[in-house]
């Protein structure tokens, strides 16, 4: 059994509509089952005409979108974004096409309190598994992609907790470790997630194929990024573990980006943690403060916890650099940059943040120190 399999069960009877996920999969609000099983063929054929009736089809009455459920009004997005992403992959302007669409994709954006479009968590965690999956391309690496970002929901979910307990610690506390271990496991699923995507899912595929319909849309005269993986909230970790206070300019600017096609509760985690102290900094702080030749085992044990998740980040970003790199190589690549906005080059500068601070409280720990006199 997985910790996917412990937590996302849990997910299902939570108060916050947007973690019910099996809910959010079974809906089917705009009856397009039949016809986004037809989408693969649609995109195999470029046909355009097909694919703006299908959108033209499914977009409701705005009476109807009113008197939906949060549930109900994720799932129509989910199922709108899978035809504005196909269209724009052929060259079209979804909302441009289908001018019907815009007030319904900003009354669900409203009702959701979401971007007005589909984000990575509509075509992942909330897409419906089996024959009512929806694919652009039905290609097996597509579902496999798509399982790999589905893997890591539950455990970014659980994070949130542990993250939000370790901003309340000081390095003392025996709490700050086990928020700490906590939130190592949790981290450990995105390290699985892109172990998996390197076995399954070939660069070539996803940049030559998959990554096309991931490109922005325009709606309402601003363009929104299409549902990539970039925009799995790994910064929700990252932000109290070392970067609240410890500015980037390029990766401040790609998190004030993608935290805006995150949930409700994720954007006011980052809103309250964003000037806060990092686990980092506080743990750098104490063992200032500590004269004496051994470190109380507290805060050793806190020290050794910390460098722990900074290794498994470090981890992370270390193999899914490998994949990106090779997708976005000259050989092979149609775009210079990543479906969330940034280029490879982002990577590298959120590898070497992540590595830094690891080695910053790797070496905290081990410095010599004067003995009591
Ligand atoms: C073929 C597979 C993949 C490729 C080629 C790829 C490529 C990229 C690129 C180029 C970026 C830079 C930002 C941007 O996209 O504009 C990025 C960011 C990111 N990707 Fe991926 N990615 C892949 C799969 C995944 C998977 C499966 C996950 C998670 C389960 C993931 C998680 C992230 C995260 C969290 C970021 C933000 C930067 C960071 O936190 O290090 N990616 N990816």
């Amino acid at each position: 059994m997985t910790l996917y399999d412990l937590v996302a069960p849990g997910l299902d009877t939570c108060a916050e509509p947007r973690y019910r996920i099996t809910e959010i999969r079974d809906a089917d609000p705009l009856g397009a089952d039949a016809l986004l099983a037809a989408l693969p063929a649609m995109n195999r054929d470029a046909d355009v005409a097909a694919l703006t009736v299908a959108l033209r089809t499914l977009v409701p009455d705005l009476d109807r979108v009113s008197e939906w459920c949060v549930i109900e009004a994720l799932a129509a997005m989910r199922d709108l974004g899978m035809l504005l992403g196909s269209l724009k992959r052929h060259g079209v302007q979804p909302v441009a096409a289908v001018p019907e669409v815009l007030p319904v994709l900003e009354e669900l954006a409203r009702r959701t309190d979401m971007v007005p479009r589909d984000t990575v968590h509509h075509y992942t965690t909330w897409n419906p598994l089996g024959p009512r999956q929806r694919m652009y391309t039905g290609h097996e690496m597509e579902a496999h992609l798509q399982e790999a970002v589905r893997m890591v929901f539950p455990s970014l979910v659980a994070a949130l907790d542990t993250c939000g307990q370790l901003a309340r610690l000081e390095p003392y506390d025996p709490g700050f470790a086990l928020a700490l271990d906590r939130t190592a496991q949790h981290v450990q699923a995105m390290v699985d997630a892109i172990d998996f995507t390197i076995a399954n899912v070939s660069p070539s595929y996803f940049a030559r194929t998959l990554r096309p319909y991931f490109e922005e849309v325009d709606v309402a005269g601003r363009d929104y990024l299409g549902p990539a993986a970039a925009q799995v909230p790994l910064w929700l970790v990252d932000l109290t573990v070392w970067q609240c206070d410890r500015p980037h300019p390029g990766y401040d600017a790609f998190l004030d980006e993608s935290v805006e096609y995150s949930l409700p509760a994720w954007r006011d985690f980052h809103a309250t943690h964003k000037g806060g102290v990092s686990a980092v900094s506080k743990l750098s702080a104490a063992l200032s403060w500590e004269t004496v030749h051994q470190l109380p085992p507290q805060l050793l044990a806190s020290a050794h916890s910390l460098a722990r998740v900074l290794r498994i980040l470090k981890t992370f970003r270390a193999r899914h650099i490998g994949i990106a790199r090779k997708a976005y190589s000259d050989e092979v690549r149609l775009y210079d940059e990543g479906s969330g906005g940034a280029p490879v080059a982002l990577l590298r500068s959120v590898l070497d943040l992540t590595r830094d601070n690891e080695t910053l409280v790797r070496q905290a720990t081990e410095r010599p120190r004067p003995s009591a006199a």
